[in-house]
């Protein structure tokens, strides 16, 4: 198994699709590498691009802001990562070729981390790690279970922007995922 070290110099050097090309920076993941809950978005944007780090532009200080209800904090006590670490052009959805060519570095994060709850920030991140049959729209906020870790998805903070009339149904999904987190997670409200 690779090293957090080596995962991490081995992304920085990935030429295994095109979009190495294009890309300022690699968008490896933020937090903390020992988090019980990890959050995966789609793939970084013009900002992540730039700055290095997911979440970063305008949907990221929405997620913030969501993050910041159920009392969690990038930095401390979850890890955020995405499907693709490089920027699809124009924020394109990221082709199926290119999520096949990047999941084996999320799934070797996966295994550094060992989270006990993932989640999906919107229906790319949904699609690719709960099933080809989900619907965000009809599934957000259920549980899923995959070999002892339990899934969720969110809207996408992008989508939220978008259409505001669906952060209430995010408030409510997020006090789920609170309360899961509290019964299955004793470190994730640990102080520090
Ligand atoms: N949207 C994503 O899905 N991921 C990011 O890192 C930024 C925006």
């Amino acid at each position: 198994m690779l090293t957090w070290e080596e995962l991490e110099n081995a992304c920085l050097a990935c030429t295994r699709c095109a979009l190495y090309e294009t890309r300022t920076n690699v968008v490896f993941g933020v937090g903390n590498k020992d988090a019980e809950v990890l959050f995966v978005g789609e793939g970084p944007g013009e900002q992540e691009d730039l700055q290095g780090e997911p979440f970063v532009g305008r949907a990221g200080k929405l997620l913030d802001d969501m993050l910041k209800i159920i009392e969690l904090d990038r930095k401390t006590n979850i890890y955020i990562a995405n499907i693709v670490k490089c920027r699809p052009p124009k924020n394109r959805d990221p082709l199926n070729t290119e999520q096949d060519a990047c999941i084996d570095h999320l799934r070797a994060q996966f295994r550094l981390i060992k989270p006990k709850i993932i989640v999906c920030l919107g229906r790319i991140a949904a699609y690719r790690l709960i099933g080809e049959d989900f619907k965000i729209t009809r599934d957000h906020g259920k549980w899923y279970d995959k070999d002892g870790v339990k899934f969720m998805a969110l809207y996408h903070p992008a989508a939220l922007l978008r259409d505001p009339g669906r952060r209430p149904e995010t408030f409510v999904d997020l006090k789920e995922l609170e309360r899961v987190i509290r019964e299955t997670c004793p470190n994730t409200y640990a102080a520090p």
